[in-house]
């Protein structure tokens, strides 16, 4: 049980006979920040003063007097203006440890209230090799995922890959120009993705020099409006001095963005052109884009000969993501992909048309929505049909079919402002009941603060990425124990490296940008996986060293005794475990629990400097210090394996 929320329902019986909406009130209990004033406080007595006209203090003590604590605290007392700061008795967390200690779950209830939760992510557009922009959506999902099962909820895990897309269109061109059948034969995922690679080329180069002279042109106006501004005569008026101030700093601003991107555009096209095979190639290809788009269009239309490339390609696609998601150790429900959807998409437009919510507006069909700029299309004037439509009939579906309560969408913050069209258009179609949240993460940066790119300023992939943790965290193992078996130095490059960088990410509140940084998420000592698995470790290291098991200190439970203060501090931490949980899911911030395990296993380490456990004054001391470690333990593990991770009994 919940201490917290134990506390709160006590006074939710309470604040329920004096304010109709107890629940603002009852969010002002909370955690102490500093011990003296007790492990909890309560700070509705303020509020509550102000509405009865009454002193908080008075109010307080009232509330002090009337609230049953009796089972779970020593001290309730008044504070100040009016706190109220309550201590947990000792026997109530005695009781509750030593219920701990014998449960699977840690004591961990199941939700009162299952819903039925749909996590939609990871969700590459496969075809093009994972890069770690994937990371964050992988990891955070499925940490989302795991921490609500083990809560009760029914999740159903979904990765909605971009299987339909553009990138196909790429393929088949480049499959239909440039195969090479030899490599294919031998690497067909590798020979796919050097035609992926090989086409955006080509196309990029195409595309450059088609937007270089616009951009040109863009700039040439840019630079004369600057002249023009530089040439205004203010008169010595201050506020028109001001502006001038003002406008030519915006324009320099303008121009300093478009020679950059010029620059650009002018790079991808000499490197091009500096390889004269490549160039007489592209010549040959002046059209690629529009060939492109076209191979697509015919893919859509049920062309035979390319859906009959694409049910070639797309099992290459998938062994070559799922060889990362076995690394990763995460696995999908479903993996219904935009093709999924394909056949729904035509009645989705049709049902927005009649009920009223789109309209035709220079032959596409858009929904216009109020507090929105531009309106969200679902059918292009060309007939085809977009990123919103397959969205919407996703919806529809999980709905129908999943009896979805919950609808979570981990993905990068860049598309914000497709899910806010997305949900509202989702709920004019008549979702009203359902939630539908996304959850958005920042960018993964490189050194310089810039998004991770390689050298040559390519995305990162995700499998080296993989190769480089472990490789890392091999070495650390192997200089920590020299002497350590090859098969278990895998084992332990494996665990710790990607360990780490799962860690490394869910760490982070997820609405950040983060620094990328091995040296940092391999240290042993701070907020990392490193520092949580060798806390594990060691505490398992000094169970088998005084011959004890889980096993065996379930069999003969001994009374815990909390006589030091850091013995007591260490029980009420292990005990808010499933608090940290529950907010967690309050805004879906895996970092809480992040924060929680570092807590605790920061507090563990002072607890062994502090008490020993192999030169304990008795024997049942001895004992209760151990159940303490074994609960460390096990907390430890279930946390780093909601999140996604696992632990070693021995590093
Ligand atoms: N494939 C998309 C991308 O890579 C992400 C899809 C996220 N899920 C969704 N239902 N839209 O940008």
């Amino acid at each position: 049980m919940n201490t917290l929320d134990a506390i709160k329902s006590r006074f939710r019986a309470v604040l329920s006979e004096l304010t109709d909406d107890p629940d603002g009130l009852l969010a002002m209990i909370r955690p102490t920040q500093d011990d003296k004033f007790g492990d909890y406080q309560a700070n509705c007595a303020m509020p509550l003063g102000k509405k009865l006209g009454k002193a908080p203090r008075e109010i307080a003590a009232d509330l002090a007097e009337k609230v049953d604590l009796a089972d779970l605290c020593s001290v309730v007392e008044v504070a100040g203006p009016g706190f109220i700061n309550l201590t947990v008795s000792a026997e109530h967390i005695q009781q509750q440890l030593a219920a701990a200690l014998v449960d699977d779950r840690l004591g961990i209830a199941v939700t009162e209230s299952p819903r039925t939760v749909v996590v939609d992510y990871s969700s590459p557009n496969v075809a093009k090799p994972m890069h770690v922009g994937h990371i964050r959506s992988t990891v955070i999902g499925d940490a989302l995922a795991r921490i609500h099962t083990f809560l009760g909820h029914k999740v159903i895990t979904d990765n909605h890959l971009g299987d339909w897309g553009t990138q196909f269109g790429m393929i088949i061109y480049g499959y239909k120009h440039f195969v090479n059948q030899q490599s294919y034969q031998a690497e067909p995922v590798l020979e796919l993705s050097r035609l992926y690679k090989f086409v955006r080329v080509l196309m990029d180069y195409q595309g450059a020099r088609r937007k270089l002279p616009e951009v040109q042109e863009t700039l040439d106006k840019q630079q004369q409006a600057l002249e023009r501004v530089k040439g205004t005569d203010t008169h010595d008026d201050k506020a028109k001095i001001k502006q001038q101030k003002k406008d030519i700093n915006r324009l320099a601003e303008k121009i300093a963005m478009q020679q950059e991107q010029l620059q650009k555009l002018g790079s991808t096209i000499a490197s091009l052109e500096s390889d004269a095979a490549l160039l007489d190639t592209a010549r040959q290809h002046e059209s690629v884009e529009q060939e492109v788009l076209s191979e697509t269009v015919k893919l859509h239309a049920g062309d035979s000969e390319n859906r009959a490339l694409w049910d070639e390609f797309l099992p290459y696609c998938l062994d070559d993501i799922n060889r990362i998601y076995k690394r990763l150790n995460v696995q999908f429900d479903h993996t219904h992909g935009e093709s999924f959807y394909h056949d729904q998409l035509a009645d989705v437009v049709e049902q927005f048309m009649s009920g009223g919510i789109a309209e035709e507006n220079d032959g596409a069909i858009c929904v216009f929505m109020e507090g929105y700029d531009a309106p969200m299309i679902i059918r292009k004037k060309d007939g085809a049909y977009l990123y919103p439509t397959t969205d919407l009939a996703t919806i529809q579906y999980r709905i129908k079919e999943w009896k979805a309560d919950t609808m979570l969408y981990v993905v990068d913050h860049r598309q914000g402002d497709h899910f806010d069209k997305l949900f509202d258009a989702a709920r004019l179609w008549g979702y009203t009941d359902v939630e539908m949240t996304h959850v958005s993460f920042g960018t993964v940066l490189g050194d310089d603060g810039k998004p991770f790119k390689t050298r040559a300023g390519d995305t990162v992939g995700l499998e080296g990425l993989l190769d480089e943790a472990e490789s890392r965290a091999l070495d650390i193992a192997t200089q920590q124990n020299p002497d350590l078996d090859p098969d278990r130095q895998q084992v332990i490059g494996r665990v710790v490296g990607i360990g780490a960088l799962k860690y490394a990410d869910l760490s982070q509140n997820r609405s950040s940008d983060y620094k990328f940084s091995y040296d940092k998420m391999l240290a042993l000592r701070g907020n990392t996986a490193t520092y949580l698995q060798y806390a594990n470790a060691r505490v398992h290291g000094i169970l088998r060293n005084l011959d004890v098991t889980a096993d065996k200190l379930r069999e003969q439970p001994v009374p815990f005794v909390l006589d030091e203060p850091v013995e007591r501090q260490l029980a009420l931490k292990l005990l808010q475990f499933d608090q940290a949980l529950d907010d967690v899911l309050v805004e879906y911030k895996p970092n809480l629990l992040c924060n929680y395990l570092f807590d605790l296993a920061q507090l563990f380490a002072r607890f062994f400097d502090q008490c020993s456990v192999r030169d304990a004054s008795s024997q049942s001391l001895q004992a209760s210090r151990l159940q303490l470690c074994d609960l460390t333990a096990r907390s430890l593990s279930k946390g780093l394996e909601l999140l996604g991770i696992d632990s070693l009994e021995r590093i």
